[in-house]
């Protein structure tokens, strides 16, 4: 079976940082694109819609071509970072004014990349991102973590990507 075509979203106040070398291991192993979003300007939801002028409309609609879509972000104070905490937000621009596209969330597989200096990671981090592809009526294929003491060691999470690439398969 061919792998499903994958784009894998940084949200990370560094690049390169610890997620980005995380989420590089894992592009390169499924073969997936890696899309920085510090890259782009998105700006913050807003009720009246007065954002559309940004990248956001055209990033979505990039993302919305690929059949998997895998969100990464260091764990900052129990949370996402800011700039996946706002991509995230603009999703709702979606369920708001553009209803076709936010139907296409719907066949889409979702899974989250994160990395954090906690040994396991606190479980409403998952949780969040859980709950938000459900709602979205996406199909969520799980977490991967890697614990960095300071800097990002490949060698130390190798098997753990491993593990993940082959549970991605699997499902
Ligand atoms: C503002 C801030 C908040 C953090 N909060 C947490 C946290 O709640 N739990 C945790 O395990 N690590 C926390 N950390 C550590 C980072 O998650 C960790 O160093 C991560 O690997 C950084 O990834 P990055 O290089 O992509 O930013 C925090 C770091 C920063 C800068």
């Amino acid at each position: 079976m061919s792998e499903p075509r994958t784009v894998i979203l940084l949200g990370s106040a560094r690049n390169p940082g610890n997620t980005y070398h995380l989420a590089q291991a894992l592009a390169d192993k499924l073969q997936a694109s890696l899309v920085d979003l510090s890259r782009y300007q998105i700006k913050p939801f807003d009720y009246t819609f007065h954002n559309q002028d940004d990248d956001f409309p055209g990033l979505i609609r990039e993302v919305l071509t690929y059949e998997r879509i895998i969100l990464a972000s260091p764990i900052y104070w129990y949370a996402p970072s800011g700039s996946m905490k706002i991509f995230m937000d603009r999703l709702s621009d979606l369920l708001k004014i553009d209803k076709p596209l936010g139907r296409q969330l719907r066949s889409k597989r979702a899974a989250v990349l994160s990395t954090g200096s906690d040994e396991i990671p606190a479980d409403c981090f998952e949780q969040m991102f859980k709950l938000s592809f459900a709602y979205l009526g996406m199909q969520y294929e799980g977490m991967l973590y890697a614990s960095c003491d300071e800097d990002f060691i490949l060698e130390q999470h190798a098997k753990a990507i491993n593990d993940f690439c082959r549970r991605l398969h699997a499902g």
